[in-house]
């Protein structure tokens, strides 16, 4: 179990070329159950979604986004939003919305499937709510996009750890990092 999570979380890589195949809306459900199975602040799951594999809707919301050909691209799309009268403290439910997604891009390489955070259509977010005919109630966090994914090679990378860890107590404890 722990080394199946650990694989996900450093197999998984942002896919942003997909085959044809559709996703079925099983997958993109378990997908979304997966979302709601985040840790949220007096579990007040403030999260919801909008699943999209119909052509003409994704045609719409590719137009309000830089990453257009990504949305052409994949087969379906999953946006997450915050209602905002299910929210109790900003910073924590937007951290909860955070632990969502990531929730549902690991349940998405799990099944294997590909999927990409999009945050720049955040922009336009307006836009995306009246193309779903949703109310400002609900606060657009991103889309994912999701389909098979067309290969495998995507590359990523991160800094060395010893970059992002300030302190340890005891200090011998980094003596580890030291080149
Ligand atoms: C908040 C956020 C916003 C992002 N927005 C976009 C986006 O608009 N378009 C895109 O192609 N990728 C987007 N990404 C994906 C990142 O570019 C990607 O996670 C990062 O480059 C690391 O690559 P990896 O996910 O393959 O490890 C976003 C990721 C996050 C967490």
């Amino acid at each position: 179990m722990t080394q199946s999570v650990l694989s996900a979380i450093y197999a998984r890589r942002s896919i942003r070329e997909f085959s044809d195949g559709a996703v079925a809306m099983p997958d993109l459900l378990e997908i979304v159950r997966a979302g709601t199975w985040a840790p949220s602040g007096l579990n007040n799951q403030p999260w919801r979604f909008v699943i999209v594999t119909d052509d003409v809707m994704r045609g719409k919301i590719s137009e309000t986004t830089h990453y257009r050909h990504i949305v052409l691209a994949a087969r379906a799309l999953i946006a997450v939003y915050l209602d905002t009268e299910a929210m109790y403290d900003a910073v924590k439910d937007h951290q909860a919305a955070g632990a969502c997604l990531q929730n549902m891009l690991l349940a998405a390489e799990a099944l294997g499937l590909g999927a990409v955070w999009l945050g720049q259509i955040l922009k336009n977010k307006e836009k995306v709510n009246a193309i779903f005919a949703l109310s400002a109630r609900y606060d657009l966090m991103a889309v994912l996009a999701i389909g098979y994914p067309l290969h495998r090679n995507q590359k990523s990378s991160r800094k060395e750890l010893d970059e992002f860890i300030l302190k340890t107590f005891p200090q011998e404890a980094t003596d580890v990092f030291q080149k």
